[in-house]
């Protein structure tokens, strides 16, 4: 079967689009209208309602999701000369951010259930640096798939040496630890609006969010030149803003958000029945967190041939990540690794696989997945 016969796709922003056209349509035309397209009123409300939503003293819109991280780094303060700890089973994005800023990236490895930052090897790193590194001055804990990390036991091992963590919620709007959604944790965290995100622009756009408002107003000078007053660059800074259509649009995809990340738990529950009884390993839960499902990723050793019949059945499906960062030709025998050499990691990135998930699926299309599961 082609390509042009699959009826599931894996995502699919442009059902998200369709979904919610008219206020969608209704808030370009509003920002179009307005003649005002980049910092204005779209951006400060979207941030202003973010930042509530999240449970957030500020949030500090920006280009993308790797300049947020990039952002985060500047403003605690990371550059040349300092490592940065953060995983290999990761988007690229948040090691490249690493190197966007000078610094120098320690990949260790993921716990081989949940696939985030295995906290016992973070402190083995941060009680005995590989020789020859820069000193360890921040942690990127990244929450994959919708899941988040082991923040507890990583926050507390960071305490230990005076290191802050920045949160990655790239791919975690609306996961919770306890109560309280992540994001909120540590000194600044950061998100990406990439179109297939679970809150997704149609377009590029990222968002940092912090506790404390002195450090808000330094991130958004440093987004915009250093500028504190227009025209004067107090400090150095990047150009990477979020402008009023993406800023419009993801105003009304937020207020949709906590039902479109329910329906993708109740698509995972159905998912997770399928799986049952199956040799298909269904992703690992943690006690007491919520899961917001931007993927849903199972676990089989024979991932190909699983790949082939579900493309058969017409049923796209995703792989994230088909390579661990430290195997990619521009990062492959320069990048450090913890004393796991990452193995975990490696092993996952051969046997991970993506079902179709996005909240507009329909019930008959989950339904064909689950029936299509089942049978091979
Ligand atoms: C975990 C993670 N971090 C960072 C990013 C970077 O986001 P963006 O694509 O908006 O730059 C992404 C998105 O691809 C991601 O999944």
């Amino acid at each position: 079967m082609s390509a042009s016969a699959i009826s599931v796709p894996q995502a699919n922003p442009g059902a998200g689009y369709r979904a919610l056209k008219a206020e969608i349509d209704a808030a370009v035309f509003r920002a179009l209208e307005s003649g005002w397209y980049i910092l204005g009123q779209e951006l400060r409300s979207f941030e202003s309602e973010f930042a509530a939503w999240l449970g957030a003293t500020a949030a500090i819109g920006c280009g993308n999701g790797t300049d947020a991280l990039a952002l985060a780094l500047r403003a605690l303060g990371i550059g040349p000369g300092m490592s940065v700890v953060t995983v290999s089973h990761t988007a690229v994005a948040t090691v490249a951010a690493i190197e966007m800023v000078g610094a120098t990236p320690l990949l260790i490895d993921i716990e081989p259930d949940c696939y985030t930052m295995d906290p016992a090897e973070l402190e083995t790193v941060l009680d005995h640096p590989p020789p020859g590194m820069p000193p360890i001055r921040a942690v990127i804990a990244v929450h994959l798939y919708g899941q988040p990390a082991a923040l507890e036991l990583i926050m507390a091992a960071c305490r230990r040496h005076g290191i802050p963590v920045i949160e990655d919620c790239a791919q975690a709007h609306g996961a919770t630890i306890g109560e309280r959604k992540v994001g909120t944790f540590t000194e600044v965290a950061t998100f990406s609006f990439y179109p297939t995100k679970n809150l997704g622009a149609l377009g590029d756009g990222g968002m940092l969010a912090v506790p404390d408002a002195a450090r808000a107003a330094d991130i958004a000078a440093l987004r915009q030149y250093g500028w504190r007053t227009h025209y004067i660059s107090d400090s150095v800074g990047v150009n990477s803003r979020l402008d009023e259509l993406q800023a419009a649009i993801l105003r009304v995809k937020l207020r949709h958000l906590d039902a479109q990340n329910a329906r993708r738990q109740a698509i995972a529950a159905a998912y997770d029945a399928a799986l049952r009884g199956t040799d298909l390993a269904p992703p690992t839960r943690r006690n007491g967190v919520g899961h917001v499902f931007h993927l849903y990723v199972l676990r089989t050793p024979d991932r190909a041939a699983l790949q082939a019949r579900l493309r058969a059945a017409g049923i796209a499906t995703g792989i994230h990540y088909p390579s661990p960062v430290h195997l990619q030709p521009a990062y492959h025998g320069r990048v450090a690794l913890g004393p796991s050499a990452c193995r975990a990691t490696e092993i996952a990135a051969e046997q991970v696989l993506s079902l179709p998930m996005y909240p507009e699926l329909t019930d008959s299309q989950v339904a064909r997945v689950c029936e299509t599961l089942r049978r091979v």
